[in-house]
């Protein structure tokens, strides 16, 4: 499909866009707003209760004309079609990017090779609301009797990174008499530390990972096999009470010791950072419960319903992933930073680091050919307002521009006293004083002496999106999710990327393997390195 569309610097879009950018890039939003009193009402837009305001963006009406007529001319409506019924757009692995299908209503069928996987996944869904029901009601036991107190999720990337934000996101509606660890990384501290103080008897493991052969998870799931066995008696059918996988790789599974009667499968037109919602959510699903669960797939259901359905004009994730678009290739824009005003969303951003830069971080077009524009920009952030105490005075008054989306929510789940209509007012405060910034003039009227009035102008100009909902619950959290995954697919679209391999992994792990057996050769091994490498290689080796 790809082919039929022209290369990037060719769609009459671009051009028109590269023009336009011209006449956008001097003017101010202060003047913008000025001529158009009713920008701030009308540059925005609302899906299922999660409001948009982008009219802080250097955007006009032409602006997000020409945008639209570019995911018009990149094939938007098509690919995303091609994406929702099954087509293997994910070419370079020939794969069905089907995440979507993981949230559809048990009436929906998509057919991949032939075949409904709707009715699948809904059994899985089934599988894993047993099974967390029976851990949430103590039904399920350890192998000496105990029940399961303690849930230790082993995974890395999309089969860790999912987990621990939706736990932490969700932790409001989690059942609180049981414990959730999560181990990632293959540094020995992290599952040290993440079982210091639990008892195996009490403790369940699940071994989240699509392949089953990652090296990180697969090295500490053999730990936590080692740590189970040495406190349940080293006898190896405890292994079937405490150890379940969620996996695409059954015969890895069994290899394992696990017995796939304790498998919770997936499939592999699901990546890995599309995954959460799948099997790989099984955590969640013990944390907070089956219904909740649910809801949070329709929540996620929701909003693909809106970005398949919606003219684009008004469609959330389609405008915020154009927005991504227009700063990142006509502004030089580097960065996104993401900003929750919601302690709960603490691990948001780091989430959505791998779901935006392993998906759009690719220098080649679909069909091979270099890219001669940037593609994925680094997506960073922290909860508000604990940024801006520490890196807003770069985004306020730094060299660069960075835009930023501020996550905000009418009510909190915690009320305590002032704290929620303070913390909003700094969502608020902050988006305003970002886009009109404080003149020479203002400053000085102030009193303040000449030679410090530089240091206090704000320059202002700087963009931002906000986005607010209700309240963070379980739907809210999904269609938040479900948002920026669109939005990811839509800037991959206008780069005519692959969002959904992540070749650039790959390199790192085969090194690694061969160094791996450098490390640890009894004897001197023979070398064949850069000098660099060589030397820290042999450094390691005199001093570990
Ligand atoms: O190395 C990158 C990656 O393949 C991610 O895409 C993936 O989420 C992660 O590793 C973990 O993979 P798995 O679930 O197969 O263990």
């Amino acid at each position: 499909m790809s082919d039929r569309i022209a290369p990037l610097a060719s769609r009459p879009a671009w051009k028109a866009l590269q023009q336009h950018a011209e006449t956008i890039r001097p003017q101010q939003l202060r003047d913008l707003f000025k001529s158009d009193p009713e920008r701030g009402v009308r540059f925005t837009a609302e899906a299922g209760g999660i409001f948009l305001d982008y009219s802080k963006n250097r955007i006009t009406d032409e602006t997000l004309k020409l945008l639209m007529d570019l995911a018009a001319q990149s094939g938007l409506k098509q690919r995303l079609e091609a994406m929702f019924t099954g087509q293997k757009i994910n070419t370079t692995e020939n794969r069905a990017v089907l995440h979507v299908a993981l949230r559809a209503p048990k009436s929906e069928s998509i057919i991949v090779d032939g075949e409904d996987v709707v009715p699948a996944v809904h059994a899985v869904l089934d599988k894993m609301s047993t099974f967390a029901g029976r851990i949430r009601s103590g039904e399920w036991k350890g192998h000496t009797g105990k029940r399961i107190r303690n849930v230790v999720n082993i995974g890395i990337g999309g089969s860790d990174l999912g987990p621990v934000m939706a736990y932490e996101a969700l932790k409001h509606y989690s059942q609180r008499d049981l414990t959730f660890r999560f181990v990632s990384n293959v540094d020995g501290t992290d599952f040290a530390e993440a079982v210091q103080d639990l008892n195996p008897d009490e403790t369940l493991f699940l071994v989240a990972s699509k392949t089953f052969t990652t090296l990180e998870t697969m090295t500490n799931a053999h730990t936590a096999r080692d740590w189970s066995l040495a406190g349940l008696g080293g006898d190896e059918s405890a292994v079937a009470r405490h150890f379940v996988a969620i996996s695409t790789n059954a015969d890895a599974v069994a290899k394992f010791g696990i017995d796939t009667a304790n498998m919770f499968e997936f499939w592999d037109w699901v990546g890995g950072r599309y995954s959460m919602d799948s099997a790989i959510g099984l955590s969640t699903m013990i944390a907070i419960g089956p219904d909740n669960f649910r809801a949070l797939l329709a929540g996620f259901h929701a909003m693909d319903v809106h970005f398949r359905t919606t003219p684009f004009e008004k469609n959330l994730p389609v405008l915020l992933g154009l927005l991504t678009v227009w700063y990142t290739d006509f502004f030089d824009a580097q960065t996104v930073a993401i900003l929750p005003y919601e302690q709960y969303l603490k691990r948001f951003p780091a989430y959505l680091q791998q779901l935006t830069m392993e998906s759009n971080g690719k220098h080649v077009t679909l069909s091979g050919e270099h890219l001669t524009t940037q593609t994925g920009p680094i997506y960073w952030g922290e909860p508000g307002t604990n940024g801006q105490h520490s890196f807003y005075q770069l985004i306020h008054q730094g060299t660069r521009l960075i835009p930023c989306d501020f996550i905000g929510f009418y009510k909190t789940l915690n009320p305590l006293g002032r704290h929620h209509d303070i913390l909003m007012a700094n969502v608020f405060a902050q988006a305003e004083a970002l886009a009109f910034g404080k003149t020479a003039a203002e400053v000085s009227a102030e009193g303040v002496p000449e030679v410090l009035v530089p240091h206090k102008v704000f320059e202002g100009n700087r963009p931002s999106n906000t986005i607010l909902a209700d309240a963070l619950t379980p739907e809210t959290l999904g269609q938040l999710i479900a948002l920026y995954e669109h939005s990811v697919f839509t800037q991959g679209v206008i780069w005519s990327i692959d969002s959904f391999d992540q070749w650039g992994v790959e390199l790192g792990k085969v090194l690694a393997q061969k160094i791996i057996g450098e490390l640890e050769s009894p004897t001197q091994p023979t070398l064949a390195h850069d000098t660099s490498t060589t030397n820290l290689i042999h450094l390691y080796r005199s001093h570990k």
